[in-house]
């Protein structure tokens, strides 16, 4: 038969690679909540117009990324991200009543079908903010030190940056897309084949192209920061300042434009030159227009997504972390003994310790090697000759020291041996 085999850029994740997944899921989740944030679970499965009318047609991810199928007549999706489905769930709940600033996080497997590499995979896992109605420029400094800061408390910062840029708003986006397309026909025969086709579609794309030509052509072209209306001037200024005041260090890169459509003004990206192509960990912006734009009322928004997997591949990398072991290993030989056994069992678990024991009731000598590959720390044996003195051999497996100790004793002995 066949060896079955997991579908193309999906994985297992299992073994030591989990003790990262779950430090990172649990230092950011509380670092979101310290912020006020609230979680949102939102459906994996959409309707394929939320991406359509909330990302864009002209994206790459709505073009050729979703695993797209027909669920009775109607096409639905897998969610790529989860800031359109979160505006969806926003409007259909009716969230902006009543009015106020609403801060929420999710947490989440997201689909994508690109080219798998190094920190791409097809599903990969998010951890995203989104705050709704504020469209002050301190937010926009928040929001990107909140990101920053995540990146701090993992013992990231050394090894990412922050760059941030405005990319405009509805009044001043669309001179400089004029401009862009003029700079770039004037190039046309030497672009590749996606970006003579994005020229029409989608231009600002052309600058994120990752085809060397197309790359050396975009280091000329004009930058949007020299068409920022006055309004989009004024905040991006401002958000500058504040994140100076806040000590949060970033780079202004005139360059970046973002793979969703629904960013205006603040843009940003944290990114590391330690995961090859895949160089962003996290990125966001504003979307003071996508609520409106998904049938709600005209509603300021901004977030920001973090991918999970690029964050444990670095974890992995800087900061090696050791397997936790089993805290206590208790050893019963025959249903007397068992009896003890799991009583010290069940009140050490509920004081949070990892305990284990043989289910087989092997010999010693057996349940020693058992003990060892667990990587206890430490063993409890309740053999006859302990137990006829109402005691229990506690061996330390480090040091090897063996005390008695008497059975009432045992978890407040393992307690402070442990805390
Ligand atoms: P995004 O830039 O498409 O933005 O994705 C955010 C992060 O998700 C990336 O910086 C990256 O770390 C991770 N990521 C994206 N694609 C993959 C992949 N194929 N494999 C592994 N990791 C990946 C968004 O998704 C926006 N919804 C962020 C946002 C929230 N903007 C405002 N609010």
């Amino acid at each position: 038969m066949a060896l079955l085999q997991k579908v193309k850029g999906f994985r297992d994740i299992f073994g030591e690679d989990i003790n990262y997944w779950h430090m990172a899921e649990e230092k950011i989740q509380s670092f979101f909540r310290s912020y006020g944030f609230k979680e949102f679970r939102l459906p994996v499965l959409e309707k394929t117009s939320v991406y359509k009318r909330g990302i864009g047609e002209t994206t790459d991810i709505v073009e050729k990324e979703m695993f797209t199928f027909t669920d009775s007549d109607e096409m639905v999706s897998l969610r790529p991200e989860g800031t359109a489905s979160l505006m969806r769930a926003y409007i259909e709940n009716n969230l902006h009543n009543p009015p106020g600033i609403k801060k929420y996080y999710y947490l989440g497997n997201m689909f994508r079908r690109e080219r798998p590499q190094k920190g791409r995979f097809r599903q990969f896992s998010q951890i995203g903010v989104e705050v709704l109605e504020s469209d002050a420029p301190l937010l926009d400094a928040e929001i990107i030190g909140l990101l920053y800061n995540v990146a701090f408390e993992l013992g990231l910062s050394d090894y990412v940056n922050m760059e941030i840029n405005s990319i405009g708003c509805p009044t001043c986006r669309p001179k400089y897309k004029d401009d862009l397309v003029k700079y770039f026909s004037s190039h046309k025969d030497d672009l590749c084949d996606d970006c003579k086709r994005r020229l029409e579609t989608n231009p600002l794309r052309i600058l994120d192209c990752k085809v060397e030509k197309c790359k050396s052509i975009a280091k000329d072209a004009p930058v949007i920061l020299s068409y920022l209306c006055d309004d989009c001037n004024t905040h991006f200024e401002s958000v500058k300042e504040y994140l100076s005041m806040m000590n949060i260090p970033f780079n202004i890169n005139p360059k970046m434009v973002r793979g969703l459509d629904y960013y205006v003004k603040t843009a940003f990206e944290l990114v590391t030159d330690r995961l090859g192509a895949a160089s962003a960990v996290g990125a966001g912006g504003r979307y003071d227009g996508l609520v409106k734009s998904l049938g709600g009322k005209d509603t300021p928004g901004i977030g920001f997504a973090i991918g999970l997997d690029r964050i444990v591949e670095l974890l992995k990398d800087i900061n090696p972390m050791e397997d936790k072991g089993t805290d206590v290993f208790i050893m019963a030989f025959d249903n007397e003994s068992l009896a003890h056994c799991l009583k010290f069992v069940k009140e050490l678990r509920a004081q949070g310790f990892i305990v284990e024991y043989d289910y087989s009731l092997a010999s010693m000598k057996s349940q020693f090697k058992k003990a060892d590959k667990t990587n206890a720390s430490y063993a409890v044996v309740l053999g006859s000759n302990e137990l006829s003195e109402n005691k229990a051999a506690v061996k330390d497996l480090v040091t090897g020291e063996q005390e008695l100790v008497q059975l009432s004793e045992v978890i407040n002995y393992i307690k402070n041996k442990l805390i």
